[in-house]
């Protein structure tokens, strides 16, 4: 089944307070806004929940599993969700968008992430540069394509 997709760039920056190297593991609850700081010019546009687990013997790495759900704009109600390797010192790391739901159902792409702001070893800004396409709805959507595992009618 061909899908046409649709390519979409949100821009949005997430407030991390963690205690990660202390502790190895992290599960965050981050205000997610869509301006670079945490300034009246940036508005909330949702949540980054998930966990960072530090997963190197050798090196600042962390493993990162988050789903961020928006809660602003087109996307209100649809959450993304981003999982990779983050090597935390370096300027740039990219991402895998592994999926989504909702309007963003079946998302699939990449983030670049980069820390912003540091204003403490716990507390930072993410920026968070999300590419990642979408399927588009099918038109006569009647649920013929619904692969039914099980099924007696056959
Ligand atoms: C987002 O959606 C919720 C639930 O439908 C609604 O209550 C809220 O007002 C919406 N927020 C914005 C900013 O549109």
């Amino acid at each position: 089944m061909a899908r046409t997709r649709e390519k979409l760039t949100l821009l949005v920056a997430a407030v991390a307070v963690g205690l990660l190297l202390a502790g190895g593991a992290v599960a965050i609850d981050d205000l997610v806004t869509d301006g670079p700081g945490v300034g009246a010019d940036s508005r909330p546009v949702g949540r980054a929940q998930g966990t960072y687990m530090l997963s190197s013997q050798h090196e600042e790495v962390i493993v990162v599993s988050i789903t961020v759900v928006l809660t602003a704009g087109p996307y209100n109600g649809s959450t993304l969700v981003v999982a990779g390797r983050d090597r935390i010192y370096d300027q740039t790391r990219e991402l895998a968008v592994v999926g989504g739901t909702g309007g963003l159902r079946g998302a699939s792409g990449y983030v670049l992430w980069t820390t912003a702001k540091v204003w403490s070893e716990v507390h930072m800004v993410l920026e968070l540069d999300v590419h990642a396409s979408v399927p588009l709805p099918d038109e006569d959507d009647d649920d013929n394509d619904v692969l039914v595992l099980g099924s007696r009618d056959a």
